[in-house]
């Protein structure tokens, strides 16, 4: 029997590549869609990062596909229902890299609330400008965590220190859990207009999808800053360049952009704005993590065994079954 082909798409840990002995490991673009359907002819696992998309065209292209690992949280880059119909795994590395996310959030929100970009480009230009990059203390303010989760929650204990008053608004979280972290629940628009800082971290589905537009944001006050370090497009970027110009708010931090790269997106343009380009989960800890946690679900895979973080692991059994006995699927 020949090796196990495992195609490796985005950069991933270098140790963590080191656990596929046994397997040939082939390294393609997985940002060029036509060198990934390539790629994956004779491919059995497919390990990513956010960069590849892996759509039903890709999928197709797989035949032998049993395993789509992903190197961090977000599923949005793959078609979850599409590798279900064809009988592949998709897995995550949940936890990998919340922290790293969790921690650039909060310095994103002190870097912008003081003025630290456009001060130091100043200085580098030869400009001492102190009176000019005048900031305010987190202290007395209210930060509004739009999704509770493992990031916002992470957020909401890192910021507790820091005197603010927390308010978070997620219909999944009790009021009992709420109290325990010593936030407030709010409904959205409650928290938009009570917000000194919102912080959005949740997932990107259909439902989050421009979540925070126009409408929310003119509920906002002036000394608004806008912090997404979850997903670009949860913001509409279109409506925030909108109310930045109109001054409508203070700022924004953004280390997500609806396009990937986002060169040359308007937003950039702002000196209100603090941007990043996608280095929520860029640390070696969270990148060892990840790279480790999608490399043992490959390999969980690859031995026909159960893949602990499978967000689709029951449906591809009962699919696989059905295709076994031949049975035609329900629904
Ligand atoms: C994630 O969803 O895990 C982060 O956005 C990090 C990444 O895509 O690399």
């Amino acid at each position: 029997m020949g090796k196990n082909v495992v195609v490796v798409a985005d950069p991933l840990a270098a140790d963590a590549l080191g656990q596929l002995d046994g397997c040939e490991v082939r390294h393609c673009d997985g940002r060029d869609p036509g060198a990934l359907r390539r790629a994956l002819r004779d491919a059995d696992a497919l390990l990513i990062r956010s960069g590849t998309r892996v759509d039903a065209e890709a999928l197709a292209a797989a035949p032998r596909l049993r395993i789509v690992a992903r190197a961090g949280v977000g599923l949005d880059n793959v078609d979850v229902d599409a590798a279900t119909r064809a009988g592949v795994i998709v897995a995550n590395a949940p936890l990998s890299n919340v922290l790293s996310v969790a921690e650039l959030t909060v310095g994103l929100i002190i870097t912008a609330v003081r003025h630290v970009v456009p001060a130091g480009r100043a200085l580098r230009e030869g400009r001492w400008e102190r009176s000019r990059h005048q900031g305010r203390e987190l202290a007395g303010s209210t930060v509004g965590i739009v999704g509770l989760g493992h990031v916002g929650t992470l957020v909401a204990r890192r910021l507790a220190p820091f005197d603010v008053r927390i308010v978070a608004h997620d219909p999944y979280v009790s009021t009992p859990r709420a109290e325990q972290l010593g936030v407030t629940l709010l409904g959205l628009d409650e928290l938009m207009a009570r917000s000194d800082f919102v912080t959005v971290h949740v997932p990107k589905t259909p439902r989050t999808d421009g979540l925070i537009g126009d409408r929310e944001l003119r509920l906002a006050k002036p000394s608004l800053y806008l912090v997404n370090t979850a997903r670009g497009g949860i913001v509409d970027e279109a409506a925030l360049a909108v109310a930045l110009k109109e001054e409508r708010i203070a700022g924004a931090a953004l280390d997500v952009f609806a396009i990937e790269p986002a060169v040359g997106n308007p937003l950039l343009a702002f000196d209100s704005v603090v941007a990043t380009p996608h280095l929520g989960a860029s640390t070696r800890e969270a990148q060892e993590r990840a790279g480790r946690e999608a490399v043992a679900a490959v390999r969980k895979a690859l031995a026909g065994e159960v893949v602990p973080h499978a967000v689709n692991g029951a449906a591809v059994a009962r699919a696989r079954e059905l295709a076994a006995t031949g049975a035609p699927e329900a629904g």
